[in-house]
């Protein structure tokens, strides 16, 4: 026995330092570049880092402040051009598509298929996550766009009711300012301008409408007169936010109705996640419901993880856990319960979930059947990104000045249309 101990203890620690050596090989770091830097979202992003890190991977932090992305993309770029691409950045849409065309972007299909992808995910997502028919993305939730948030406690001492109409919300937004507070808690960014444009252009307009004039941007319905009416309604909105919107941040907005210092928020269910970071529980401290006239359908917007080339076993192993680890049932659970959003892998069990998620994960399953499942533009998720940064100017130039006429608004975002 003991002959044979001493060679035996030899090979177990050879075993052992090739099982170390494994590991460590194995173990890589991740660095991670996105734009989730308010309280719900670093939560979020902290689930994240939490399901990587149990994994024995290190993930490198690259936060790049700015709700909606757009300083995110600029840094991202110059990183890019300069040779020092992170392992993962949070791109969505269509972009991942320009992306991938400049061939920077690593196809992770072999994860996809082994952990079933394609039948975890609706059609419309898995399509967007692909290049060429093979993955590049791991999508991470599902996030409704058209929401309006209303603080119940402020809206009744104002005598007011939630508003499921424009009529009502203009009704809603007059009783609050006559008692004093501010109806609409407004931050004046161009992606804000245009989250709630789009949610006037779907509530007033209709789904066809939408469709024809944010989608195909059809010259028609970019110059007709249901756009003349929802840039109308869309400026006499402005009448009802406060002199301090502009610039502000979409989260200081969300807090300004959690405080009470504002009756109403229209913002996609990110904002949710503030209330709930703030200890807020809907339907007692806050109400969720969708944008006025825009019940029956629902503005998609879905982040994802684009994964870049990398070197180096351990960091395309750290990079393929990761993709892995997103689509997991426990991740796409903890990250969306901070988030706000819903998962975007089907056949969850939404038991830890709030009304406000269970109503988004209903109406996003009944809108997809139904036809009214629309992406969100002002969160990319529909036009090429040189599209959709000058229609958002556009519409922010004209909510800024008010000499702009509807008319001359629907002639330049005919124009922006055609940007490439
Ligand atoms: C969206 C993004 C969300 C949220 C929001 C505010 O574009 O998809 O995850 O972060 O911006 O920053």
């Amino acid at each position: 026995m003991n002959r044979f101990r001493p060679k035996s203890a030899r090979v177990l620690a050879a075993v052992a330092a090739t099982l170390v050596l494994a590991g460590a090989a194995q173990a890589g770091e991740v660095e991670v570049l996105h734009y989730w830097t308010s309280g719900g979202e670093a939560k979020a992003a902290a689930a994240l880092k939490a399901t990587l890190q149990a994994k024995g991977h290190t993930w490198r932090d690259f936060a790049v402040a700015g709700g909606g992305g757009d300083s995110a993309m600029t840094v991202l770029k110059s990183r890019v051009v300069s040779g020092n691409a992170p392992a993962a950045a949070q791109i969505k849409g269509p972009s991942l598509q320009e992306w991938a065309a400049e061939g920077v972007l690593a196809n992770i299909d072999d994860v996809a298929k082994a952990e079933k992808w394609d039948s975890l995910l609706p059609r419309q997502i898995s399509d967007v996550m692909k290049y060429k028919g093979g993955y590049i993305a791991a999508p991470l939730n599902v996030h409704r766009v058209n929401w309006l948030y209303a603080n119940p406690e402020v809206l009744k001492k104002a005598g007011a009711k939630v508003p499921a109409t424009w009529d009502e919300f203009f009704a809603t937004a007059e009783a609050l300012k006559k008692a004093g507070v501010i109806p609409l808690a407004h931050g004046g960014q161009n992606w804000q301008d245009f989250t709630v444009f789009e949610s006037v252009a779907l509530g007033l307009g209709g789904v066809d409408f939408y469709r024809k004039a944010l989608v195909q941007l059809d010259p028609a319905a970019l110059n007709g007169a249901t756009m003349e009416k929802v840039l109308a309604t869309f400026r006499r909105i402005k009448g009802y936010t406060d002199k301090n919107a502009p610039g502000r941040d979409w989260n200081l907005a969300t807090g300004m109705v959690v405080k009470g210092e504002a009756g109403m928020q229209l913002m996609g269910d990110w904002a949710k996640g503030e209330f709930v970071a703030a200890g807020k529980q809907p339907g007692k401290d806050f109400i969720c419901v969708a944008a006025p006239g825009s019940a029956g359908a629902f503005t998609f917007n879905v982040d994802s993880l684009a994964m870049f080339k990398v070197k180096g076993d351990d960091k395309v192993k750290a990079q393929k856990d990761l993709a892995a680890a997103v689509m997991s049932p426990q991740f796409q659970e903890t990250f969306n319960l901070n988030k706000g959003s819903i998962p975007v892998r089907l056949n969850m069990d939404l038991t830890k979930f709030d009304d406000c998620a269970k109503a988004s994960a209903k109406d996003f399953a009944a809108s997809a059947q139904g036809g009214t499942l629309v992406p969100s533009i002002a969160h990319g998720m529909a036009v090429p990104a040189a599209v959709e940064g000058a229609i958002k100017d556009v519409v922010s130039q004209f909510w800024n000045n008010d000499r702009m006429t509807p008319k001359e608004a629907m002639t330049r975002l005919a124009a922006a249309a055609k940007a490439s």
